[in-house]
This record gives C-alpha cells, structure tokens and sequence, in this order.
C-alpha cells in the first residue's frame, strides 16, 4: 500500500465554503450508488443543511480530504453529548481510488478527530445482507475489520421499504377511531398543545407519566421537538404527522411521524411511532400510521417509495410494518473500534 497519508490534506467541512461544500456534495451524489445502504438519494439541500442544522444533542466533525487539489474523500464524526463515543456518519473515498489506502488514511484521521473531541470509540452501523435477503457489499464490513473495529454486542437494525406501487395499504382505507379517542393531523410544526407530549412520548417510547410533564411555555420552547424541528426546517425538510388523542383527559396518547427531503419527491422516511403505556392494546399504532399515510399522500402524491428502520427486537413494530408491506431489505449492524 502506498503511503499516501502524507500526499492528503485536510480541510474542514464548513457551511460557509462554498468551493469545498459543492465538492463534497459533488462526491457524495456521485458515490450514492457505491454507499451500500440503498437509502433514499442524497438530496443537495438536506445535505448542504446538515453541515450547518446538527440533530439536537449532537455536534458534527466533517472533514474533506483533498489530494492534489482535488477532494477524493470524507470524514463526517456524529459528536453525541456527553457520550464517549464518536459515530461515523460517513467515511467515503472517492469510488474509482479505492484499495490504494485512502480509506485507511480517513480512519487515522477519523481517531484523531475523535480523541481531539474526548472520544474514546468510534461507532458506526453497516449494512449487512438478510438471510434470503438481497445481496450486500461485504467491503465496508472487511475494510472496518481492517482498520481495527469489530461487530458490537446488542440489538441490530432492520431497514425496510414500502414500495406503494406494489403494495397499497389504503386499499381498504383507514380503520375506525376507536371509541373514546380523536384523530388529529399537523405537518412539519408540532402545534404548542402537543409540542412535550410529543417530546415526551418520542424520548421515553410512551414510558413517561403525562402528569409529570411540565407544559409551561419555557418548556414547549426549549422542548426536544422544537429543537428537532429547527433541524428539520434547515435541511429543507417536510414532516406529516398524526396523532391520537385521549378524549377523557385530552393527552396526546401517541403520535407518528414521516419526513422527507426537498430533492426526493418519491421518497419519504417513516420515523418515530409511539403509543403511550396507559393507551396501548387498541390497534392505536396501526391506525396512526395508515392515517398519516393518507395525510402523507394527500400532499406529497409523488411518494412511492418509504423507508424506515426498527431495532430487531421490536417484534411488535416489525410485525406492524410488514402487515402494512414493508419488504425487511438488509440489517443494521453496530461496529466499534477503540479511538486509540
Ligand atoms: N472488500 C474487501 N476488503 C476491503 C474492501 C473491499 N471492498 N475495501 C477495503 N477493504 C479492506 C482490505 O483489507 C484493505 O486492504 P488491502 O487493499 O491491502 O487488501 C483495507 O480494508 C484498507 O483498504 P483501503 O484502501 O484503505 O480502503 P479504501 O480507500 O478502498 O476505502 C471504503 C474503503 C471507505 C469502505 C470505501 O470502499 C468506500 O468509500 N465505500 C463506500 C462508503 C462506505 O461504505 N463507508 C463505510 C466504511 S466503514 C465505516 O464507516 C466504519
């Protein structure tokens, strides 16, 4: 392998360079293909966005590797607060220099960015292929076993599609309301009556008691969803939400949520469902998301194609989505690697 650590420089992935910004999103369009997670296409806005919009609770490292004036590659580091761990975002080399050590260059770089933060691991997940499932590139696995990571212990990620042309889940439209319940829809702002319930709900997965919230107007402006949301709107993002509400005591007993880029009209990523604990057992999820499918449709009539991604021992949400049609595609796998 040549030594080509020493012919790299190193540039810091900034909002405001432009000329480094458009190379990088210039790379990471191009190499779209060769990321093996068959996720939606990168979406200029969304990505120019996420340089500046980091999610709440996180910080984000990126640097460009430029060889002989010209980007070949990129680090992007996930800083999440007060954990030890750096997430790699992204470690992408330029697809026509690869196997020439670029990659492994990235990874050094990646460790000393990471321990420049305090970070003693790096993370990351990677696609593997499902028994009987497509096919996947095992080089991302080979090439973070090369630079020192190994699988780590816990629950793997199962990424699914729902591809509409194919599978209509509407076909009998939405199911009934049940009794004692309100259906309610908003879009990408989560009105203020809902803005901790829904933060609540999303952080605790519906565990939390709704008589331990605190809804002073202090705490709807500083809640996570707001936070979210200020991410959601730098990238250009759009989000359909539905929520159930409990009619006797007026809580939100659970919500969903589905966004999607500016640059994709066809595809959507299905996020957070969550039904509270003192709710559940009335087919409230399955109902939330056919509903806000509907209200999806209603006005994004291009989506064809939604994604989404359940931890692999959540067995009821799994079983929820492929009544709906989703197709289970490949597994998430969690690697680690010691930062030194
Ligand atoms: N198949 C098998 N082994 C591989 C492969 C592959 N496709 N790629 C790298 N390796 C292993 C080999 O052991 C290689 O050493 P060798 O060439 O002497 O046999 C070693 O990793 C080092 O390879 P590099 O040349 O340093 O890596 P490269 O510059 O090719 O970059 C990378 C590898 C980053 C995975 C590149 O293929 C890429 O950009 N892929 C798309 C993005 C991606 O999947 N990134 C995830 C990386 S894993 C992570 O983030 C922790």
């Amino acid at each position: 392998m040549n030594d080509i650590a020493h012919e790299l420089r190193f540039v810091p992935l900034t909002a405001d360079d432009a000329p480094v910004l458009a190379a990088w999103l210039r790379l990471t369009t191009e190499s779209a293909d060769d990321v093996p997670l068959s996720a939606a296409p990168p979406c200029a806005a969304d990505l120019a966005g996420s340089v500046r919009f980091a999610p709440p609770g996180t910080a984000l490292v990126g640097e460009a590797a430029y060889r002989d004036g010209e980007l070949i590659g990129a680090i992007r580091l996930v800083l999440p607060d007060g954990a030890p761990v750096a997430v790699v975002d992204q470690l992408l080399v330029d697809p026509a220099l690869r196997r020439q050590g670029v990659g492994t260059a990235l990874a050094v770089r990646a460790r000393e960015l990471a321990a420049a933060h305090g970070r003693t691991a790096l993370v990351a997940d990677l696609v593997q292929a499902l028994p009987g499932g497509p096919d996947r590139d095992g080089g991302p696995a080979a090439f973070a076993a090369a630079v020192g990571g190994a699988p780590a212990a816990g629950p793997e990620g199962i990424h699914q599609w729902l591809d509409l042309d194919r599978h209509d889940p509407l076909a009998d439209g939405v199911p009934e309301v049940p009794a004692g319940y309100r259906l309610v829809t908003w879009g990408t702002i989560t009105p203020d009556r809902f803005a901790v319930a829904v933060s609540e709900l999303g952080q605790t997965l519906g565990s939390s008691d709704p008589q331990s919230w605190d809804t002073s107007p202090e705490a709807i402006r500083t809640s996570h969803v707001r936070r979210y949301e200020r991410m959601r709107v730098g990238r250009g993002r759009r989000a359909y939400h539905a929520g159930v509400v409990h009619e006797e005591t007026g809580e939100l007993a659970g919500f969903t949520s589905v966004s999607k880029t500016t640059g994709n009209p066809e595809h959507a990523l299905q996020g957070m469902t969550v039904v509270g604990r003192d709710h559940r057992g009335h087919r409230l999820g399955r109902l939330l998301k056919l509903a806000n499918l509907a209200h999806v449709r209603e006005y994004e009539p291009s989506v064809r194609l939604i994604e989404t991604a359940n931890a692999d021992d959540n067995h009821p949400m799994i079983a929820l989505n492929e009544a709906m049609g989703f197709v289970p595609q490949e597994r998430l796998v969690s690697w680690e690697a010691p930062v030194s």
